[in-house]
């Protein structure tokens, strides 16, 4: 066959990116339209290959097509007209939106069955967290691998990052990194505003998706870290209310395998703050041949408002499973299975999300792992906001950020609406060897009484909040609560004084 190794993924914003292999010299042309053999449309790309050692590669062509409508689905053919046809269905616009995770797929018979229960799984993007082909320097292999994957990955967008295995440095004879990865698995980080293939970020169905490099640098003077701060400066929660990152080393494992690898935990060590700062929702990683799924973490602890880290690298691999775990199981570590299989992330709203984990070995799509997710752009305990009153109509806004942003919030009678804006200072404050985040206070007024304002704190994109100010007249309402703490009893007294339908809150003291 002329036309091989056929895949698309996402390229911006309504933009699909069409990558094939041929051995013989044809143009980079791509032929689309929404019904079979009706080619309205067509886009010319470029067309690359590489050497490594003596293998000489096809011509890789690559060609971006577009603006395409959302969820539906496209014929295309490649280099010519008469070549064969395929199909993908574009994502959706907005949620609902479903991920199949698998890292670490090789190309063994696991493989195909791992690859045959995605297939079924009814899935709009596949994100692989590294370890691809397992070619390692058997450039050949490269090959097969992408016919192998290409039922699938010609017909959804396959979004991946790179593992240890994509590296491919060969001493003395071939230095380069990546050459084959970049070569043949072209991502957006044009796109996204990178300089290299190894990081990007892209957006899809109200989800910010980070692909992070696990085997580039990532120290806090890097390419990488500037560009993941910058990154994450332009997520806007309004937009893409889901923010996932992934990498390919885990930066949580309690799995035998890879423990206290420098790609893991001197990447955590760098970024963790950064993310936890961001609210990111879930960190996706490969890399360990077994399933393992965390609570929310921060500083290996049980944190509420930390990402959830999921291990998902147990695609079929010629490897074999990472089978022995530690003992005891950490506390952090909420399921952990060594067996092959891939997960599903079903993202249902801006609110709520399901992630199961489907083993091979269980039929009809059975999961042996269930999670529901709640994103923490609809829950603004994370955010570390309060508000009280301040003179005659007014209310102070006060919260804390890690990072240096600007004390100003946007206020209005409706969502949406930033009618309002109002200025307030910054402090913050050291006590013994711990330094405060930057605590902002912003008095906003006059308010009408009895009435619901729309909130975000810092930026028109952060998080929108609300309160109610208080009558001005009777009835009102006050709870009174005194020393609460933080323990599980404080959450019971929490959870009913919000019931309560209360106006204002009294807090004699003793407070975390
Ligand atoms: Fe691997
Ligand atoms: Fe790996």
């Amino acid at each position: 066959m002329l036309i091989v190794q056929v895949r698309i993924s996402l390229s911006g914003t309504n933009h699909m990116r069409i990558t094939w292999t041929t051995s013989f010299p044809t143009p980079a042309t791509v032929f689309y339209g929404t019904s079979p053999g009706n080619f309205t449309f067509s886009a010319n790309g470029s067309t690359n290959m590489y050497h490594y050692l003596k293998y000489t590669s096809g011509e890789i062509h690559d060609v971006v097509i577009g603006p395409l409508n959302p969820n539906t689905s496209y014929y295309y053919r490649c280099g010519i007209k008469s070549s064969p046809e395929f199909s993908f269905k574009t994502p959706p616009a907005r949620f609902p939106i479903k991920f199949a995770v698998a890292g670490d797929l090789g190309q063994t018979a696991r493989t195909s069955s791992t690859l045959e229960n995605i297939a079924k799984s009814n899935y709009d993007v596949l994100i692989l967290p590294g370890d691809l082909s397992y070619a390692d320097m058997r450039q050949k292999k490269w090959d097969t691998f992408g016919l192998l994957v290409q039922p699938l990955a010609s017909k959804r967008p396959w979004m991946v990052t790179q593992g240890n295995h994509e590296i491919e440095k060969f001493p003395k004879i071939h230095r380069r990194r990546f050459t084959s990865y970049n070569a043949r698995w072209l991502m957006p980080y044009e796109e996204s505003g990178s300089p290299s293939n190894l990081f990007y970020s892209f957006e899809v169905a109200g989800v910010h998706v980070i692909m992070l490099g696990s085997y580039t640098e990532f120290g806090a003077g890097s390419n990488q870290y500037r560009w993941l701060k910058g990154d994450l400066g332009k997520v806007d929660r309004r937009r893409t209310p889901w923010l996932v990152v992934v990498v390919h080393a885990p930066w949580y494992n309690s799995n035998v395998a890879h423990q206290g690898e420098y790609e893991g935990v001197g990447m955590r060590s760098v970024m963790e703050d950064v993310l936890y700062g961001a609210r990111v929702d879930v960190v996706f990683a490969g890399h360990v041949h077994a399933y393992e799924r965390f609570v929310r973490v921060y500083k290996d602890k049980a944190n509420n408002c930390g990402p959830v880290y999921i291990t998902a690298g147990a695609g079929g691999n010629r490897e074999g499973l990472a089978l022995r775990f530690l003992d005891p199981q950490p506390k952090i570590s909420a399921f952990r299975d060594p067996t092959f299989g891939h997960g599903q992330f079903s993202i249902l709203n801006s609110t709520l999300a399901l992630w199961t984990w489907h083993r091979n070995n269980d039929k009809d799509g059975v999961a042996s792992d269930k999670v529901w997710l709640k994103s923490f752009a609809s829950d603004p305990a994370c955010y570390n906001v309060h508000i009280s009153l301040s003179g005659e109509n007014n209310v102070r806004i006060s919260w804390i950020t890690s990072d240096p942003t600007p004390a100003v919030v946007y206020y209005g009678t409706s969502p949406g609406a930033n009618s309002f804006s109002a200025n307030g200072s910054t402090n913050q404050y050291k006590y013994l060897l711990y330094r405060s985040g930057e605590i902002h206070n912003v008095i906003i007024g006059p308010l009408n009484r009895n009435t619901v304002y729309y909130y975000r704190c810092g930026s028109t994109s952060s998080p929108e909040l609300t309160f109610k100010t208080p009558p001005s007249q009777f009835p009102i309402k006050f709870s009174v609560l005194g020393d609460p703490g933080q323990t599980e009893w404080t959450k019971t007294t929490l959870d009913h004084i919000s019931k309560s339908d209360y106006d204002v809150l009294l807090l004699p003291g003793d407070l975390s």
